[in-house]
């Protein structure tokens, strides 16, 4: 019994599950007694340091789900993308893919022996988890891409676009190669016993809709299309700052569609369909408010979503580094105090 894999079956549940974006993470101070003795990359690699600090949260708040602590990287790792993780400058990646040339110098085979430690944090977790859901990740082709592209991060991904825009058979490659990987990625993930996924395009926002069409929808479905997934572990997709184009996203098979903090909860949950889950959406920087304000913050979306089976509490985005755990704490104790009004009734 959980209550986070039924709310992802849209059942009603007593109260909404809460877990939220990067729940393990620089914020905590457990995690940065880990992160002063290894490298970002060394702990995810570290099946039982991956393991550990996946389980940090869930000990500390009692989140009705853990995510398997990660990055949407591995996978640019695992096919030759020379990644850093770089203080106060995040992912690097040495050797661009800008051209037909530079995607060839990438490895072309078995990502499952590459990747085979998420394998392995997985079967760690599975029994120390108990009855709390593990939700495995990906990043979606198009984030990852633009990732492998720019070499890092970027306000606009103009490198992306100047790629799309030049070289679009390059970009169909790459993309190519990202789609059936992050399918094997995924699978692999099932198969190693993950309750749920979740995918990330962090960047699709950035699209303009024709784009969105070909570099965001086109590929989630590809990938959907290829997963073995017998017993329906149910699939959330986070497609940042595409809230505007609910009606392509709704044409996906996913069951939980995760909103960011922009948009207004309550005229999302009118507009998606009742058979979805709908995820989100605190602005994580309301983590910075006065008790009261978050409070009220909370409440607010608490109460938007009372009457909507199939609701998850989460941020709509990220939880930032020097957020005071404290304030994690108080949003979780409001949505373990709030009853849903229409349950009572
Ligand atoms: O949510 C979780 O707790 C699970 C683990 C997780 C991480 N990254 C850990 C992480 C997940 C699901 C991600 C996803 C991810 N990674 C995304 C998509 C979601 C989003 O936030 O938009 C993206 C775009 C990345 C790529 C990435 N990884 C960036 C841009 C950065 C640098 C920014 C930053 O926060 O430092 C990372 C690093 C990263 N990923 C850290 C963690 C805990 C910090 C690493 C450190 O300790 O130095």
């Amino acid at each position: 019994m959980s209550i986070y894999l039924d709310a992802t079956r849209c059942r009603r549940t007593p109260r909404p599950p809460i877990w939220i974006m990067r729940q393990a993470g620089r914020y905590l101070a457990e995690y940065r007694a880990f992160r002063d003795k290894y490298g970002f990359l060394e702990m995810i690699r570290t099946p039982e340091i991956a393991a550990e600090i996946t389980l940090q949260p869930i000990r500390r708040f009692g989140f009705d789900a853990a995510i398997l602590f990660s990055d949407i990287l591995t996978v640019a790792d695992a096919l030759g993308a020379d990644l850093n993780f770089v203080e106060a400058k995040g992912p690097v990646i040495s050797n661009p893919v800008r051209s037909m040339s530079d995607l060839d110098q990438l490895v072309g085979h078995d990502l499952r022996d590459r990747l085979s430690y998420v394998t392995q944090a997985i079967q760690a977790l599975k029994p120390a988890l108990g009855a709390t859901p593990l939700i495995g990740f990906s990043g979606a082709p198009f984030t990852v891409a633009s990732y492998m592209i720019e070499g890092g991060s970027s306000r606009d991904l103009k490198t992306t676009k100047q790629l799309i825009y030049s070289q679009p058979e390059t970009m169909e490659a790459l993309m190519d190669r990202l789609v059936k990987s992050t399918a094997d990625y995924l699978n692999m993930q099932i198969e190693a016993g993950v309750d749920a996924i979740q995918i990330f395009d962090t960047w699709a926002g950035l699209l303009s809709y024709a784009e969105f069409q070909t570099w965001v929808i086109k590929p989630i479905r590809a990938i959907l299309n290829r997963l073995r997934n017998p017993a329906g572990v149910p699939i959330t997709l986070f497609a940042k700052g595409t809230a505007l184009f609910w009606q392509d996203l709704v044409q996906l098979p996913v069951q939980v569609i995760g909103l960011d903090w922009q948009v207004d909860i309550g005229t999302m949950s009118r507009t998606i369909p009742a058979e979805f889950g709908v995820q989100g959406n605190l602005d994580p920087m309301v983590l910075y408010a006065t008790p009261e304000i978050l409070e009220a913050k909370v409440n607010q979306i608490l109460e938007t979503m009372a009457d909507r089976p199939g609701y998850i509490f989460n941020l709509g985005h990220g939880i930032l580094p020097d957020v005071d755990p404290a304030q994690v704490q108080r949003v979780v104790g409001l949505v373990h105090q709030f009853e849903n009004e229409r349950i009572r009734t």
